[in-house]
């Protein structure tokens, strides 16, 4: 485990240009970061998180500049987008450039790139003058880490180095968007909301992915959305409705081993140990994968989990529970 001090950065960047992986943290969640133009390196993130090949990875850069040896086109929305929401919780994806080998983009024409804001993220890339594909630094399927503990769990052993930079602020993975002729396309929610690019571009379509099921012989437009994401070992159950009838049935159902998220703990009498979810979408995305680890060190067999509303990063927090609950949603 690495500090934030000068010679743990020294040591995570010369590991790093030596086709090493390292865990680093970014506002979102923490990434496993290798130099995306190597081969090697980047296969060995595929190897320690047990990812599928066609499954391609985000490419990290940490100035404007970076970006024209990296993709082949920036659509004139994308350079409107970066300037408004650069650095920050959003990745867009674009042709790639002959840089990119089709290793990082999982055999893709195109890349999702993100200039993250985290400080820490930004100077190890930097130092690195390189982008570095980095996904979320967990075990494929797990629950994404938000902070140094989360990866050491699941990477003990596999991977040489963590940099411990604390919590992530945002707590849910970044925005993925794609450009069409006349608008953008969400492939996957984040911290830049759908209202946010809503303003900014006019005319945004939500893929269906985002919140169904995509059934098996279809298409996805990000691979990411057809493999089985965010699940803790528990089984999850989402809960829609008031809290008083989220209260009436887990007074009439619950038992002992379940585990109940909610918006602030009322008083409610049943058998789940409850958790706060928090208040607010941005509490929530903040604790959501937390909870959901906690859930399982605690021995849960059951996480019941109170729907959260859609708005603003809301839409995050129901795309990511969608997925660990295996899209059972309860209307209470
Ligand atoms: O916030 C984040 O985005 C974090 C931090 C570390 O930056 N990274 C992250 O990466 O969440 P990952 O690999 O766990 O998720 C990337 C998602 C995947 O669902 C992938 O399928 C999709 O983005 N994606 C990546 N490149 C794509 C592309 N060229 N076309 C469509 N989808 C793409
Ligand atoms: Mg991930």
């Amino acid at each position: 485990m690495l500090g934030t001090d000068g010679r743990s950065i020294d040591m995570a960047v010369s590991l790093l240009k030596s086709g090493e992986t390292v865990a680093i943290p970014t506002e979102t969640v923490y990434g496993l970061a290798a130099v995306a133009s190597d081969e090697n390196a980047v296969r060995k993130i595929f190897e320690a998180k047990g990812r599928p090949a066609d499954n391609p990875l985000i490419v990290h850069i940490s100035d404007l500049s970076m970006l024209e040896a990296i993709v082949s086109e920036i659509p004139p929305l994308a350079a409107e987008c970066a300037r408004l929401f650069w650095p920050g919780p959003l990745t867009m994806v674009m042709p790639k450039s002959d840089a990119i080998p089709y290793v990082t983009s999982g055999g893709l024409e195109t890349v999702g790139i993100r200039f993250p804001s985290n400080e820490l993220a930004r100077e190890i890339i930097s130092r690195c003058k390189a982008g570095l594909a980095a996904p979320s630094a967990n075990l494929s399927g797990s629950p994404s880490p938000t902070c140094a503990q989360h990866v050491m769990k699941d990477m003990r052993g596999r991977i040489p180095a963590i940099v411990d930079g604390g919590s992530c602020s945002v707590g849910v993975e970044s925005t993925v968007i794609s450009f069409e002729d006349d608008g953008v396309r969400l492939l996957r929610p984040g911290g830049v909301s759908v209202e946010m690019l809503r303003e900014a571009v006019g005319r945004v379509i939500i893929d269906k992915g985002v919140s169904h099921m995509l059934s098996p012989d279809a298409k996805a437009a990000s691979p990411g959305m057809k493999y089985r994401h965010y699940s803790p070992d528990a089984e999850v159950f989402i809960l829609r409705g008031t809290s008083e009838r989220i209260a009436g049935y887990l007074e009439a159902n619950s038992q002992e081993g379940d585990f109940a998220l909610l918006f602030g703990i009322d008083a409610i009498n049943c058998k789940a140990h409850m958790l706060d979810f928090g208040s607010t979408p941005e509490q929530q995305a903040n604790r959501l994968f937390d909870l959901l680890r906690k859930c399982d060190e605690l021995g849960a067999k059951r996480v019941f989990a109170r729907c959260p509303e859609t708005g603003g990063v809301g839409l995050a927090v129901y795309n990511r529970l969608l997925r660990a609950a295996a899209f059972r949603v309860i209307d209470v």
